[in-house]
């Protein structure tokens, strides 16, 4: 069977991207900071699709603790087909001017190295057997920013440029790389929301519709199957046309 070890998927995104794969018949390795977290999504995964998935503890903080859990997926599953880094340290409310150094190392340490010995630990295992997938959850903000994000934007731009990277080095391994730039995606923060921020948050963007989870895991799923295997080295917008406006969007009042 062919294998995708998905990192952060214990609920929002990540999660529905393991549904989507294990849908497809993918076995399934999920990640979390906390072990019984990542056990119980996999044994989620296990009672609803009948594919084999396993979680495993991984801190994108240590480089250690990547490079044992990749070990322990190459032992349990023999294979990885596609990685799919999605964790991120979202960086909310951290501005240039008032960001401290441990927040900056925190935030670039976990988004940028981490995910980066991540893909190098998938590209190695992917290497031996003859090739592979790797997606990048990535993010609008690489491209366009708002106040309050700047790190996280930053290092989401890092990662756009290491899919690039990758795809030109690791291509002769047969060894594929995309990113994939989300615009807004419904998760648990925005439980409990009033229907007005709701509608606020709706008209600034062209369709008035965020992504859910299944529009990135559709995604997420043609970059990390053979549907894409020509595809490397680009990034996948899936973002209501957040980006294709020039100036602040006010639906509604665009003519
Ligand atoms: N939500 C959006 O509007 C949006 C928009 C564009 C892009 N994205 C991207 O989509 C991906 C999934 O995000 P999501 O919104 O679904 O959020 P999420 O579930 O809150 O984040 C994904 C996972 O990342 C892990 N994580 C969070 N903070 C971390 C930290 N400081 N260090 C290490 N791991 C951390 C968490 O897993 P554990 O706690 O289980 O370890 C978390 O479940 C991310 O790459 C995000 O940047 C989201």
């Amino acid at each position: 069977m062919p294998t995708v070890f998905i990192t952060g998927a214990t609920k929002n995104t990540g999660f529905a991207i393991a549904e989507r794969f294990a849908g497809e018949g993918f076995d399934v390795a999920i990640s979390s900071r906390n072990r019984e977290n990542a056990e119980a999504a996999a044994a989620k995964i296990r009672k609803k699709y009948k594919v084999t998935a396993k979680g495993y503890a991984m801190d994108l903080l240590s480089v250690e603790s990547i490079q044992g859990v990749f070990a322990h997926i190459k032992d349990d599953f023999g294979r990885l087909d596609t990685f799919v880094a999605n964790s991120a340290d979202l960086g909310i409310g951290i501005d240039i001017l008032t960001a401290t150094e441990d927040q900056y190392d925190d935030l670039m340490n976990t988004n940028v190295k981490g995910n980066y010995f991540a893909c190098r630990e998938a590209a190695m295992i992917m290497k031996e057997q003859g090739g592979g997938s790797i997606v990048i959850i990535g993010s609008v903000h690489c491209k366009s920013c708002v106040g309050g994000r700047s790190l996280y934007s930053i290092s989401k731009g890092a990662l756009s440029t290491l899919v690039r990277s990758m795809a030109v080095e690791l291509g002769m391994y047969n060894i594929r790389a995309n990113c994939l730039l989300a615009g807004a995606i419904r998760t648990d923060r925005w439980d409990g929301i009033s229907e007005e921020e709701e509608a606020r948050r709706r008209a600034n963007w062209p369709l008035g519709l965020e992504s859910d989870g299944e529009d990135i895991a559709n995604g997420a799923f043609y970059l990390g199957s053979s549907l894409s295997k020509t595809v490397t080295g680009t990034d996948l917008v899936i973002d209501s046309g957040i980006l294709a406006s020039l100036l602040p969007y006010k639906r509604g009042d665009s003519k």
